[in-house]
């Protein structure tokens, strides 16, 4: 897809699902928080859920952890508008509770559409609840940080949520080594990962029963 055409077909997804009713977190919700950036961009990175500053200001990551995302995007040359940034949901949960698998279930298909219009060479999936959801896995988030998957052509790229480095700073290390890699992914321009013996294939990694788990949450 040309650039313009994405950049109309974001703003069309956008004007079409903000006034979303589908779940409860709607009526709580201040603002909508779609997510922002470049429509162009060749990586995005996946958040949770909007927190308290960004349904006050209807944009992601624009807290602590965000001011942090912003530092590691700066640490490797980037600028938040060059990249897109996005959560799994949209509506603030109610003090910032974990996302509930309903919720997920009903909000996935926008962060899907996002993806498919956007076409980013890499994702990079900040934190245990997006890693799981587009890697179709329940693995934690210590197993899979840091290493590379290669699905549908694209890369994905788990790392630690900021705002759990936040709590944990004696994980801020291993977040700025993956950013590096991120950047050496970015450089090889998406098609070939930084080490090839870290591509992994997730299928041949899923335990039957990690399969049947994730048929039941009806992820994908
Ligand atoms: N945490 C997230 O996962 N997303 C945000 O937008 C802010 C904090």
């Amino acid at each position: 897809m040309e650039d313009y055409d994405k950049r109309e077909k974001l703003k069309e997804f956008f004007l079409k699902i903000k006034n979303c009713e589908e779940c409860e977190l709607s009526r709580s919700r201040t603002k909508f928080v779609f997510g922002s950036g470049n429509a162009c961009a060749s990586i995005m990175f996946v958040g949770e859920a909007p927190g308290k500053n960004e349904d006050l200001q209807g944009l992601p990551f624009v807290g602590q952890a965000g001011k942090l995302l912003d530092e590691l995007l700066d640490s490797i040359g980037f600028d938040r508008s060059e990249v897109f940034i996005a959560n799994i949901l949209k509506c603030r949960p109610p003090g910032n509770r974990d996302p509930r698998i309903e919720e997920i279930n009903i909000c996935k298909g926008y962060l899907l559409e996002q993806i498919k219009i956007i076409d980013p060479k890499i994702i990079c999936t900040l934190g245990k609840f997006s890693t799981q959801l587009l890697l179709n896995t329940d693995k934690g988030i210590n197993t899979l940080r840091g290493k590379v998957f290669k699905i549908d052509g694209r890369i994905i790229m788990p790392i630690n949520h900021p705002a759990a480095v936040l709590y944990a700073p004696s994980r801020m290390e291993i977040l700025k080594q993956d950013f590096k890699k991120i950047k050496r992914l970015i450089d090889s321009d998406g098609e070939m990962p930084a080490c090839e013996e870290d591509v992994l294939n997730l299928e041949s990694e899923t335990t039957g029963d990690e399969q049947n788990k994730d048929e039941q949450l009806g992820l994908f």
